[in-house]
């Protein structure tokens, strides 16, 4: 579903990630962590083609960064999903109207927007929040409508992009729980978190970006919270 094949990513002539290899299977769910800084939305914009690798290759749903034309790089964000700390939700139209207005983009008929619109606003429980504004729900509720709009178009991924850091811990958990739900559906999920705590409460394949590269890792438990360490270094 997603490999990285020796590639570097740049930023600014900055190097972030160097000779970086990694493959995720289709249904798998996959945290990456690691400091503020170290690299987590570069990684995820660089599998959404925001970013190109200025060496080797990454292949994500099909498509590759080696060979996609840039008017190519839509088809593919539309097998993806996207979900943003900040939620990102357009202000001026309703729950229903934010997740309608990316599937009318494509061309999909009424019909089957308002069908799919519902699927997706019951999948992470806010089928009776159609009508309301986004700012009128709680944060973790918009957080919610931001997800139920990444799989509204049936994605073969999801990226969440630091998905609870606007979130006090209790709705950091309940979002997370909404990710799995999805994931347990066969969509692949990537979350880049440094919520040790959260990835400790619903562990998965947990990926440390560290020295420009990611390394398996688990956490543990330290006098300052829980930390990764390599895989090497966990107890099984
Ligand atoms: N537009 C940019 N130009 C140059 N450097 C950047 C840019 N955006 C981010 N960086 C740097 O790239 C590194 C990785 O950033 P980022 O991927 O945002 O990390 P994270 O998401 O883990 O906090 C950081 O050192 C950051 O300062
Ligand atoms: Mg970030």
């Amino acid at each position: 579903m997603i490999s990285f094949i020796q590639v570097d990513l740049e930023l600014n002539k900055k190097t972030i990630f160097r000779e970086l290899n990694l493959t995720v299977q289709p249904g798998e769910l996959v945290y990456i962590v690691g400091k503020s800084g170290s690299g987590k939305t570069t990684l995820l914009k660089s599998l959404y083609m925001d970013i190109r690798p200025k060496k080797g290759e990454i292949q994500i749903a099909g498509y590759s960064s080696r060979t996609i034309r840039k008017h190519k790089i839509p088809h593919l964000r539309r097998k993806l999903g996207i979900v943003f700390q900040d939620f990102r939700l357009l202000e001026d139209r309703s729950v229903y109207d934010n997740l309608a207005f990316v599937l009318k983009v494509t061309g999909t008929k009424e019909k089957l927007v308002k069908e799919k619109v519902m699927h997706a606003l019951q999948s992470v429980g806010l089928e009776h929040s159609a009508r309301q504004m986004p700012h009128c729900l709680s944060g973790g509720e918009q957080q919610r409508v931001a997800i139920a709009r990444a799989i509204v178009r049936e994605p073969l991924v999801v990226l969440a992009d630091e998905p609870t850091g606007n979130l006090d811990p209790d709705t950091s958990i309940e979002i997370l729980e909404y990710l799995k739900r999805i994931n347990q559906k066969g969509i692949t999920v990537l979350v880049g978190t440094h919520d040790y705590e959260l990835v400790r409460h619903s562990p998965s394949r947990t990926l440390q970006i560290s020295d420009m590269n990611l390394v398996e890792s688990c956490l543990v438990e330290s006098e300052t919270g829980y930390r990764p360490v390599p895989a090497a270094a966990c107890q099984s």
